[in-house]
């Protein structure tokens, strides 16, 4: 089993800068070693209270952002111009205001009529851009939903037991609104140098307590599906997300 570090911060502003802290030294750590980085990043909270400090100092000058390629952990299928549209809130709060190029950021392909040719395109691309990563994203940046659903990963839905080669499906009648999405597998999210889940608020500590839990079915708890192999996982929690209080 990867290693785990669980961090628990007194509020959520302590937390989200501690956050942009870790990823920014991840990823700095490895356009060091590599002169590249992949991420994949979420939408929900990280869009509002994330993504806003990695555009601002001191966190956003200590990524060397032209050797970064992004992928998105999952994604709301609706417009690029939807209100609902990750990619576009990650635009508004992170990638209009750092240097990176369109042709470093791959938003899920939601201009298909058919999302399960989006799938596959967004397939696609993922492996080609593991591929020239070593064959693994340096962060997985996740949030947790109150029923413990990750990216578009919920609870018992068929997108769990994807089949190994798959790295994105598609999922539908989400319980969370919009109800279409593309998620990466946790096969394609395990593909990670490092996980980090960034959960904050009371009503998702009963969901971190089943997280953190070595049983129970993990059908039932997605996040427990996600093992990176050769990667570490973050739990970054503030007081009120952590179940021991
Ligand atoms: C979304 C996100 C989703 C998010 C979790 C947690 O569709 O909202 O893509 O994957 O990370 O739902 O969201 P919160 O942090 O907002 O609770």
């Amino acid at each position: 089993t990867p290693q785990r570090t669980i961090e628990v911060y007194d509020n959520a502003d302590e937390l989200y800068r501690a956050a942009a802290a870790l990823v920014a030294a991840q990823l700095a750590a490895a356009l060091n070693e590599r002169g590249r980085a992949l991420v994949a990043l979420s939408g929900g909270s990280l869009t509002t209270r994330l993504y806003p400090l990695l555009a601002n100092p001191p966190w956003r000058d200590q990524i060397d952002w032209g050797g970064l390629s992004v992928l998105f952990a999952d994604e709301r299928y609706v417009p690029f111009d939807d209100a609902e549209n990750t990619y576009r809130a990650t635009r508004q709060t992170l990638l209009d205001h750092v240097p990176v190029q369109a042709d470093q950021v791959f938003p899920a392909p939601t201009y298909y009529r058919d999302p399960e040719q989006a799938a596959a395109i967004y397939q696609q691309q993922a492996a080609a851009l593991l591929a020239v990563h070593g064959g693994a994203f340096d962060v997985v940046l996740l949030g947790m939903g109150p029923d413990g659903h990750t990216a578009s990963l919920f609870p018992r839905y068929p997108a769990l037991t994807a089949p190994a080669d798959r790295l994105v499906v598609v999922v539908r009648d989400a319980p969370k609104p919009p109800p279409l999405r593309l998620s990466l597998t946790p096969a394609a999210l395990n593909a990670a140098r490092a996980v980090i889940f960034v959960v904050s608020g009371a009503d998702k500590a009963a969901a971190v307590a089943a997280a953190l839990a070595e049983t129970g079915d993990p059908l039932d708890q997605p996040t427990r599906l996600i093992q990176p192999a050769e990667g570490k996982i973050y739990w970054l929690l503030d007081r009120a997300a952590n179940p021991q209080g």
